[in-house]
């Protein structure tokens, strides 16, 4: 088991991404490698515009590199198709966004259980376990617009991490939330993530949130430094 704890979970190697825009060719991303280790939380930093949403989206597969590949497991990403890329995502990866995407006609229950079911598991006692985690089970039968910020958040936490993914994805998932709120939703995910194993990558302009990663890559214009 040691050796697994050390191994890689995530690989980008020599990532390069533009987008066109008119006739010009916008470089986002520069030939960016980075790993992620089994368990390990990273933090990703930088100005706005420099760069960080675009390389997670790489990273999650959720968009194709121009130039590059990414490892996920040992399976690269860039080849694989949108339906292989769906079902990547449903068994190894969870996200966390700042806007929250609860899907709005679903209770929170539905919600969390929502990965399952799209995988075609039910284990209620899973999604019971992550509600409790999250200190969600008052509100389980709420619907989002019901719920404050915080709370959709938590959501989207116990939504992430409940079928056990190897990696979670978040992009300023404290964005839209208070001191308070942001304090308490990042000290979740951090214990959600500890006491479930999963490696972190969080997408934050927040220096308290990066002082607790185990590691900080700084984009600055589309390049780590
Ligand atoms: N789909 C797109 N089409 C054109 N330009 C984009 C697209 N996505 C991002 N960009 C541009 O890429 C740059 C980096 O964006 P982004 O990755 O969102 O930065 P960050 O998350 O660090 O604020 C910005 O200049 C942005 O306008
Ligand atoms: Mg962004």
């Amino acid at each position: 088991m040691m050796t697994q704890i050390q191994s890689a979970v995530l690989q980008a190697e020599h990532l390069s991404k533009s987008f066109q825009i008119e006739q010009t060719g916008i470089s986002v991303i520069k030939n960016v490698s980075l790993e992620v280790k089994a368990g390990e939380f990273v933090a990703i930093m930088g100005k706005s515009g420099s760069g960080k949403s675009t390389l997670l989206s790489l990273l999650a597969g959720l968009d194709y590199p121009d130039k590059g590949r990414v490892l996920l497991n040992q399976d690269d990403l860039t080849l694989m198709d949108e339906e292989q890329l769906a079902l990547k995502r449903q068994r190894d990866m969870g996200f966390v966004f700042q806007s929250f995407h609860l899907i709005p006609t679903l209770t929170v229950t539905e919600n969390v259980s929502f990965p399952l079911q799209i995988a075609g598991l039910v284990d209620d006692d899973r999604v019971d376990e992550l509600l409790n985690a999250v200190d969600l089970n008052h509100r389980r039968d709420s619907l989002p617009h019901q719920l404050s910020g915080g709370e959709k958040q938590r959501t989207a936490l116990a939504r992430a991490l409940v079928s056990k993914p190897s990696i979670v994805f978040a992009d300023e998932p404290t964005g839209n939330l208070d001191e308070k709120n942001a304090q308490q939703v990042m000290d979740l995910l951090i214990n959600l993530q500890q006491s479930f194993g999963s490696a972190l990558v969080v997408v934050t302009h927040d220096q308290a949130v990066a002082d607790r990663a185990d590691r900080v890559i700084t984009i600055v214009d589309g390049h780590t430094v």
